[in-house]
């Protein structure tokens, strides 16, 4: 597939999650095999005034790449500083922009998915992005704010009209958040309209579902958010099953040795007590559907340091080998 002058091997991207896809997990869900991998959503007005918690989102790898780094704000200045700063970062190769956040926050200063009710204000903000940086450039729509579409393949169009290259579509409106289905029939609509890539997203929680996502719209990628909370080898399965028509599961030594993994990554990164503190809910997830399960997380629920969710994984290990 192809993003600009970008050639991505696989048809597969880790979502942008904010507090969830932050460096260790993006280089585990890398590991595992994912085509690309997103950032959390960072914002332009926290770059523009230096805030040091912005800037440490932005801290990667290159054993990560290709990265795609997702801002978000509402007006076409800080965004078009905020572009310019990752570009010179020379850490993304995609600079991907939020369309999509209805979280009060974000919508109430103009930007996320409250810029879906704005076409002209879009324009600025596209124009002015395009302006400051070359790196391929993605937005990442709703539906918009009523099940019509409408307001997306609006959107979507100004997009491509302002030189963006690929469009990123997650088919729930600003009110859903993520209750309801996703409407896949959008994104079909969609991809029929546009001349640049269009990458699906929503509800994939199975290889069959990325499978049918990408038979039934003809979209050209797909896009993975909560499934691989769950799962974080479900991307490369996906790209597995795309290249040969088969997969195979994980098997339970795979996912806890990814579950050592993320532990040391988080307590190298976030320091030992706070990692401790999210990889309580984080690794309980990984092992939802394996029996015994509530036990783990119970002890998890608890757990202080590296060493005793190493010894945890080990325990749980040894009970159901
Ligand atoms: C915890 C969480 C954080 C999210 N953070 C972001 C974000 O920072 N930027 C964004 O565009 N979407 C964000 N989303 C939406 C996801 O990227 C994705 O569009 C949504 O979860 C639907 O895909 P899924 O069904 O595969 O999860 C977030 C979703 C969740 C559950």
């Amino acid at each position: 597939m192809q993003i600009k002058n970008l050639t991505i091997h696989g048809k597969t991207f880790l979502a942008p999650l904010a507090g969830i896809s932050n460096l260790p997990f993006r280089l585990l869900v890398k590991k595992c095999g994912c085509s690309v991998v997103c950032s959390e959503m960072i914002s332009a007005k926290g770059i523009f005034y230096n805030s040091k918690n912005t800037l440490n989102l932005l801290t990667s790898q290159k054993e990560e790449q290709p990265l795609s780094v997702q801002i978000f704000g509402g007006d076409p200045e800080s965004m078009a500083k905020g572009a310019k700063f990752i570009h010179n970062l020379k850490i993304a190769s995609i600079l991907d922009i939020n369309f999509g956040c209805s979280v009060k926050k974000v919508v109430k200063q103009g930007a996320g998915v409250a810029l879906m009710k704005e076409p002209e204000l879009t324009k600025a903000i596209l124009s002015a992005v395009r302006e400051a940086t070359n790196l391929p450039l993605t937005v990442k729509l709703r539906s918009g704010w009523d099940h019509s579409g409408e307001q997306a393949f609006q959107i979507a169009q100004i997009a491509q009209n302002c030189g963006v290259d690929a469009v990123i579509m997650h088919p729930r409106t600003a009110g859903q958040g993520f209750k309801g289905r996703a409407d896949w029939n959008l994104i079909s609509k969609l991809k029929k309209q546009m001349a640049i890539p269009v990458i699906g997203n929503g509800d994939i929680n199975s290889v069959e579902d990325a499978g049918r996502m990408l038979e039934s719209t003809g979209c050209d990628g797909v896009m993975v958010g909560r499934a691989a909370m769950i799962n974080p080898f479900l991307p490369s399965q996906i790209d597995d099953f795309l290249e040969t028509g088969s997969y195979e599961s994980s098997s339970n030594y795979e996912i806890f040795r990814a579950m050592e993994s993320l532990t040391k990554m988080y307590v190298d990164y976030f320091e030992e007590e706070p990692a401790c503190k999210m990889l309580r809910s984080r690794l309980s997830w990984f092992v939802k559907a394996m029996p015994g399960c509530s036990a783990f997380r119970k002890k998890m629920s608890s757990i202080n340091s590296k060493n005793q969710i190493i010894e945890l994984i080990k325990e749980f290990e040894t009970s159901i080998n």
